[in-house]
């Protein structure tokens, strides 16, 4: 399983021979200004949430690559109206993907489309695939549900936010490392704008002591699971 980070939220996973696309927000990052994004792969679209700084290229990436969006209900429904092809979940469900299987699972934020409209409830992911098992937990606060994550999925990776203000920082994500039993993080949804600027050293120093591994990659390196 290969990852690549592709700046904010936004996350390429290959799996199986399988392009899948998390959260894409690149045009409108200028840190993500060297990512081309008519060159992106995707054979999927995962969608946490309906905000815009996760969905605002979804609908061009999906026309021009024919990708299925996996995400809630509403937010599926959402862009089956703009012609393209989704798979609808919802909190709890899981189902086996022809890369591995998927579960959407709970976080605890808000989901409105950029207009305001009802974007469902937001969530995150569990995904296993090449005998890997990883959570992206997508925009949330630090919450209890994690701790049944780990009942029945041993993680070999927590994609976990830390940018604060909007979402945990990095004290609570140490915590929900505890909470998901993965020590090996990689972190985001930081950077991106003035409120989720962190120290990346601070940062790095904290999990260390907590004897964790936090990762930050520089936009459109990788990792290999
Ligand atoms: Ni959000
Ligand atoms: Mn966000």
């Amino acid at each position: 399983m290969k990852i690549t980070f592709y700046g904010h939220a936004s996350l390429g996973i290959q799996v199986n021979d399988v392009d899948i696309l998390v959260d894409p927000f690149i045009s409108g990052n200028p840190k993500a200004s060297h990512i081309n994004l008519d060159e992106l792969k995707a054979d999927y679209i995962l969608v946490t949430h309906a905000h815009q700084d996760h969905i605002l290229d979804v609908e061009a990436i999906a026309k021009r690559t024919g990708a299925m969006v996996i995400s809630n209900f509403e937010i599926v429904s959402h862009f089956e109206k703009l012609g393209i092809e989704g798979h609808p979940m919802n909190h709890g469900g899981m189902w086996d993907f022809d890369f591995g299987t998927v579960k959407y699972v709970n976080a605890i934020h808000t989901s409105s489309f950029p207009d305001g409209s009802y974007g469902g409830q937001p969530g995150g992911f569990v995904i296993e695939g090449e005998h890997k098992n990883i959570y992206i937990a997508g925009d949330t606060a630090l919450t209890f549900d994690m701790k049944l994550i780990p009942l029945q999925t041993k993680l070999d990776l927590a994609i976990l936010p830390i940018g604060d203000n909007f979402t945990m920082g990095i004290n609570d994500a140490i915590l929900a490392s505890d909470f998901v039993a993965c020590d090996k993080v990689l972190g985001y949804h930081f950077d991106t704008f003035g409120y989720i600027e962190i120290d990346h050293q601070v940062a790095i120093q904290k999990f260390f002591e907590k004897e964790k591994d936090l990762m930050l990659l520089e936009i459109g390196d990788f990792i290999e699971l």
